[in-house]
């Protein structure tokens, strides 16, 4: 399987670095391809162009390879930390500009002739890690987990892509026994999902 994993995070170093570096070596170890697309380092534009608007619009060629690398994939895996219940603005950039109408998905219907999204990726699966702060009950309890609606019903799930997420916190009191044990699950939750 391909897996491509896409992280957020701009300090080299952080936890989330290590989430996306300990999944994508249990995957590599069971013989997936893995992409691993750092957006900060790799300076990933977040800005949308007008001209990406039009769909039949020349598109820059850093963006076409961007979206190459997602077409090519058969399993996404997402790591990114809560920045003010969303997540952080160059994800959003990516998902803005890479998931494009007649590239990523397009319209259609369904049997009550409702209109519907139509995914045209490989991607079977997507499997989401996020980091917090805020205990999970009052992130819920106050908020909704708006993290947990975007991904699994606004984004995969409106491609029909079924959609894990495991949030981790609260990272800002967390021993390193308790972000190891947290790699091991990580690990455990992606290769129970994608392999
Ligand atoms: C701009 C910004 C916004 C944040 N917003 C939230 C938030 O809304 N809820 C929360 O629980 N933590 C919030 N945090 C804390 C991060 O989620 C936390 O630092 C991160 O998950 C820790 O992971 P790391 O060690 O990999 O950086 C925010 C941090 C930053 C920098």
């Amino acid at each position: 399987m391909r897996v491509l994993i896409v992280l957020a995070h701009p300090r080299l170093g952080s936890f989330n670095h290590a989430i996306a570096a300990a999944v994508g070596a249990a995957l590599a170890a069971e013989g997936h391809a893995v992409d691993t697309c750092d957006l900060y380092a790799e300076g990933f534009d977040p800005l949308f162009a007008a001209d990406e608007l039009n769909r039949d619009c020349e598109l820059p060629p850093r963006l076409a390879a961007e979206i190459d690398r997602l077409k090519a994939a058969d399993a996404v895996v997402i790591v990114h930390p809560n920045w003010w219940s969303q997540a952080p603005a160059i994800l959003k950039g990516w998902l803005d500009r890479v998931l494009r109408v007649g590239v990523a998905y397009r319209f259609g219907a369904n049997e009550k002739g409702e209109g519907v999204m139509v995914s045209l990726l490989n991607t079977q699966k997507a499997l989401v890690f996020t980091t917090s702060n805020t205990p999970q009950a009052a992130e819920q309890a106050l908020y909704g987990d708006p993290l947990d609606t975007y991904w699994k019903r606004c984004v995969w799930g409106a491609l029909g892509i079924p959609t894990q997420r495991r949030n981790f916190e609260p990272v800002i009191l967390s021993t390193p026994d308790q972000r190891a044990t947290w790699l091991t699950e990580a690990t455990q939750l992606a290769r129970e999902t994608l392999c």
